[in-house]
């Protein structure tokens, strides 16, 4: 199976928790991505910062093909980036099976949309907290996810923003079938139910699963707690049958 079609098959599946590499160990990849793996973890979400976008500078091109080299987990790239039509095709090249860009970044995004989509990648479009949900919602036939930011992007271990709860929930009745809400930042053991139960199918986490030196722990506990919250409607693929 092709990791487009393990993504696609995850999009229709119970709540996924998807560690994000910004606060992982980068001086022993290898060793992360098989503690990641042993763990269970079943997808990567991956922080692209440029500094410009967001107030912080991660890492890019090189970080996203250095994890693909050392896992076949699929790679849930999302770009805090000005200007991310110009390298959607270098990301897809590093190794990104979804890529997701910021409504605030591409204000038209029907057209990189497209693009990601005909690379052969679920293509994501995000907004932050104090972004208006009516930005996004012309384009929701367009992307395969939508990524709803719980905290101002740029760094790991902030607060969750509970506008991110009341977006879900508008969305959820909305999305079209089979389109993927993700939730991101601050997500920890205090409101992942929550977030499942408001619409959310991927959930995000990166303090929550690396401030804690046990990964198979912190992540085995925040994927039940995630199931606890699912509904009985749940995955977003069930409007499909
Ligand atoms: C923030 C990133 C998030 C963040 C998640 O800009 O997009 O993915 O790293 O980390 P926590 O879960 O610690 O907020
Ligand atoms: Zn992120």
């Amino acid at each position: 199976m092709s990791r487009r079609e393990q993504l696609a098959e995850l999009a229709c599946g119970p709540p996924l928790v998807l560690p994000s590499l910004l606060l992982c160990d980068f001086t022993c990849l290898r060793q992360e991505m098989r503690r990641l793996e042993e763990a269970g973890v079943q997808a990567l979400h991956l922080d692209v910062m440029d500094g410009q976008f967001v107030p912080n500078f991660t890492y890019g091109l090189t970080v996203v093909h250095a994890v693909r080299q050392v896992t076949s987990l699929p790679l849930d790239v999302h770009l805090m980036m000005v200007r991310p039509h110009a390298w959607i095709e270098s990301f897809r090249q590093a190794g990104a099976d979804a890529i997701t860009v910021h409504i605030e970044a591409e204000p038209e995004p029907r057209e990189v949309l497209a693009q990601i989509r005909s690379l052969g990648a679920m293509a994501g479009l995000a907004l932050n907290p104090e972004t208006p949900l009516s930005s996004v919602m012309p384009y929701l036939s367009d992307c395969d996810l939508v990524l709803v930011m719980s905290v101002q992007p740029g760094f790991g271990g902030q607060v969750f923003d509970g506008r991110a709860l009341e977006k879900l929930r508008a969305l959820r009745a909305d999305v079209p079938a089979g389109v993927v809400l993700e939730v991101d930042g601050g997500v920890n053991e205090d409101n992942i139910e929550q977030c499942v139960q408001a619409g959310a199918s991927w959930l995000v986490a990166g303090s929550a699963i690396f401030d804690r030196e046990d990964y198979p722990h912190s992540f085995s506990r925040l994927s039940g707690q995630a199931r606890r919250g699912m509904i009985a409607k749940t995955s977003p693929c069930s409007k499909l049958s």
